[in-house]
């Protein structure tokens, strides 16, 4: 396909592990996606989600082996993250660690960590201090890696999961994970954010997966909602402020805040090398290029309960995620392109950033274009943000 004159270009922020055995480490992949975690703590909400066809390895890069230190997913390597991070943080501020599992199956929202919903739909709804949240989901604290591991466990064995041609423990429903991280500050003031991991179920296809019954009728509803994500999708890269379709589906319903611009999200295509699943990496791909192409207006945390000094508080946050996403834009100047796209394969341990060499046939070129607009934003949300501090300034003192 690549040699051939009509081949099709996409680009990307970084493609990870190739057939070649030249592939990248669960680590090499979180490194795309740390600075979005560590934003969690400011106040940012965040989004890692997974698309891809069946058995292309969605479930393996965001949970991956909870027991091996080398194939852990970004789950728990984003736990990891937010604990070192805190550690650094030395004003005084406290932090709690909260975790929900849902998975949303055949339209009906479940909460896996809960033990007596009794299968009861939940529904998503808007919150004051947190956005959309599915309401009445558990919320477990979580203190360390090992709580994280267990609750995680208890969490997916709950998931519904079936063997098909394709893969053996097929996800049949989307599952959002949410670290859920509330910071008090040294003056009282609360600020909250959010990590959401988003694992959805594979597109498919039956003749591949040979899905019989209730495995089939479930793979007709997978591919359904996946179809009022990528329309969703079409909708904000198109015209984001016309009618955006959020309530076709469960799924684009409770992901409404997160495809709409007030989290930072990194979006994982994985996909298959496989010469029989070109048809299903091409779509894949489309729909990451979509995807790429949605300009959001990256949201400053606002204040709860705040004073003037919490607002003091969240300026200098602002400002300090401006500068990491400053830094991170230098570092990143010799590379090009604004998502992930994950293919599997072999490890070799190389570290972060050596992926872009290893493109083989798959078009690499540069598309910055994006970033002076997303930089202006947050330029722009910064002064904002001076602007509204000053006002409450001179309010309370005046
Ligand atoms: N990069 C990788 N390295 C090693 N093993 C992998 C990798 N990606 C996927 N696998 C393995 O391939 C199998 C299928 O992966 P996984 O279950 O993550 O697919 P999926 O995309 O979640 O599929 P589904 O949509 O059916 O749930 C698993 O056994 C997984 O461990
Ligand atoms: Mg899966």
């Amino acid at each position: 396909m690549m040699q051939d004159r009509s081949a099709i270009h996409f680009s990307f922020d970084k493609v990870h592990g190739f057939p070649s055995g030249t592939g990248n480490t669960q680590a090499e992949v979180f490194c795309e996606t740390r600075d979005i975690v560590q934003s969690v703590l400011h106040g940012f909400n965040g989004c890692i989600m997974a698309y891809g066809q069946t058995g292309s390895g969605k479930t393996h890069t965001l949970v991956g082996d909870l027991s091996s230190s080398a194939d852990a997913g970004l789950l728990t390597r984003s736990l990891s993250e937010l604990a070192r991070e805190i550690g650094r943080i030395e004003d005084g501020s406290t932090f709690h660690v909260d975790i929900s599992v849902v998975e949303i199956y055949c339209e009906v929202i479940k909460d896996l960590l809960s033990t007596n919903s009794g299968g009861a739909s939940l529904a998503v709804q808007q919150d004051r201090e947190y956005g959309l949240i599915i309401a009445g989901a558990v919320k477990v604290a979580v203190a360390n890696k090992g709580e994280l591991e267990a609750l995680t466990r208890q969490g997916l064995a709950r998931r519904t999961v079936a063997s098909t041609c394709t893969n053996a423990a097929s996800s049949r429903s989307h599952c959002l994970i949410t670290l859920i991280v509330q910071r008090r500050l040294p003056d009282g003031g609360l600020m909250h954010g959010k990590l959401t991991l988003v694992d959805l179920a594979g597109s498919e296809r039956q003749d591949k997966t040979r899905a019989q019954g209730v495995t089939f009728e479930e793979g007709k509803l997978i591919n359904k909602s996946l179809s009022a994500l990528g329309n969703v999708v079409n909708a904000l890269a198109d015209n984001p402020s016309g009618h955006i379709p959020y309530r076709d589906s469960k799924l684009t319903r409770a992901l409404q805040d997160t495809l709409g611009g007030k989290a930072r999200m990194a979006l994982i295509i994985c996909c298959s090398p496989a010469a029989s699943d070109a048809a299903e990496t091409l779509s894949s791909l489309r729909f990451g290029a979509r995807a790429k192409g949605i300009m959001t207006s990256l949201q400053v945390p606002s204040e709860r309960k705040a004073g003037s000094s919490e607002l003091t508080q969240q300026l200098a946050a602002a400002l300090q995620a401006n500068k990491q996403l400053r830094e991170e834009i230098a570092e990143r100047k010799a590379a090009a392109g604004q998502s992930v796209t994950r293919i599997p394969s072999t490890h070799d341990g190389r570290p972060c950033g050596a992926a872009r060499q290893d493109a083989g046939g798959l078009e690499q070129t540069s598309t910055s274009l994006w970033k002076p607009a997303w930089l202006l934003v947050v330029d722009l949300l910064t002064v904002a943000c001076c602007l509204v501090s000053l006002h409450c300034w001179l309010v309370y003192y005046l």
